[in-house]
């Protein structure tokens, strides 16, 4: 037996905001942003939610796989931006897409988010616990930036991606190129001592008793350079531990999926891993750093547009606030 994807789904809000319409905004310009991110535009909600978004990609990745709500077991959705705190969205995405049989609740890894989803649904199906899992990525960041703080505001776009797992027979996942679709090795970790590198405030301690009452800021606030710096060592460092543990290269791998912040992280991976710069493909010059929801989007993207073939070995990593990281190397 093995864990598949079967289908994948997104959903983006209809709204394009340029680097030119930022410009409007704050103290910036197109090419500021495009050379230090390679970022020109991002699609940022003006009605849709966290909850919304999902269900719209999780409503796809169902059909995509062939598969009906009806038999859905398990949802996870990976947010740090959820409309509600109770109940969960993975909740609110259970009852828009009618799916009454599964167990549903949310997880936040910030960016890292769909990995760790996807490793604990993993995991949970290794069990025998679920046979399937619907696994969500999805984030309304334009709501937690500070719209007048350029070296944050200028970096995030709203969406949602999903995917549909499923624990199907070994014959069933045999590919034509004698590879077997599935996971083939999971890396994830977290240093929460350099937390305060990237964070966002809720609501601090708040009652009648309280003593502090000092509310932490309910916006983004991120040290770039430190969390550049992070990235660019951990993400290198956890892929190859994952290649390690799957007893393959780098060489072995035809897409590397990454997390889609900074498209100077990107590259600088890709030549620390001495990989070809082709083998990482990118949309965040069109939809910006979406946290939680840029690798599904991105694997949506190069699903629907053919660009992955059963078979085709794939790296899956993120990193983000936490700080959190890890990769995954799964077959198609
Ligand atoms: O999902 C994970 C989340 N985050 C990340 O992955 C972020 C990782 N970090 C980065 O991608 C980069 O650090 C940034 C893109 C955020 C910033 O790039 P940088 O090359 O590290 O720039 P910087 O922070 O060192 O700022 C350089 C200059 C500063 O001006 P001074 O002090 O040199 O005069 C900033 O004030 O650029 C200025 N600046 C801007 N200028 C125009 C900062 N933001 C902007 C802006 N437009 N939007």
């Amino acid at each position: 037996m093995t864990v598949k994807i079967s289908g994948t789904g997104s959903a983006l809000p209809e709204k394009t905001v340029t680097n030119f319409d930022m410009a409007k905004l704050v103290d910036t310009s197109d090419e500021w942003i495009r050379e230090r991110t390679g970022i020109a535009e991002r699609r940022i909600s003006t009605k849709d939610t966290v909850s919304t978004l999902a269900a719209k990609a999780c409503q796809a990745a169902l059909e995509n796989a062939g598969a009906s709500a009806e038999e859905v077991e398990l949802i996870i959705v990976a947010t740090c931006s959820p409309e509600l705190l109770l109940p969960c969205c993975a909740c609110q995405v259970q009852s828009i897409i009618d799916a009454p049989h599964a167990a549903a609740f949310d997880i936040n890894a910030a960016c890292s988010g769909f990995l760790f989803a996807l490793n604990t649904a993993y995991a949970y199906m290794n069990t025998g616990l679920y046979k399937n899992a619907l696994i969500v990525g999805s984030e309304v960041l334009s709501k937690l930036v500070d719209w007048s703080d350029r070296s944050t505001c200028v970096l995030f776009g709203d969406g949602a991606g999903a995917a549909y797992i499923q624990m199907v027979d070994d014959k069933d996942a045999q590919c034509e190129n004698g590879r077997r679709s599935g996971i083939e090795s999971i890396v994830q970790g977290s240093d929460g001592a350099r937390g305060a590198a990237l964070s966002c405030g809720e609501r601090g301690v708040s009652n009648p008793f309280a003593v502090d009452s000092e509310q932490p800021s309910k916006y983004i606030h991120m040290d770039g350079q430190e969390v550049y710096k992070f990235a660019t060592r951990q993400v290198p460092a956890c892929i190859s531990e994952a290649l390690d543990k799957a007893g393959i290269g780098a060489s072995d791998v035809d897409k590397f999926v990454l997390h889609q912040a900074n498209v100077r992280i990107i590259e600088s991976v890709a030549k620390r891993l001495k990989a070809d710069i082709s083998k990482f493909p990118m949309n965040l010059d069109r939809v910006g750093n979406m946290s939680s929801a840029t690798i599904p989007v991105l694997l949506d993207e190069l699903n629907r547009s053919g660009q992955l073939k059963r078979g085709d070995r794939l790296v899956l990593s993120g990193f983000g606030a936490g700080l959190t990281y890890g990769a995954s190397v799964i077959v198609w």
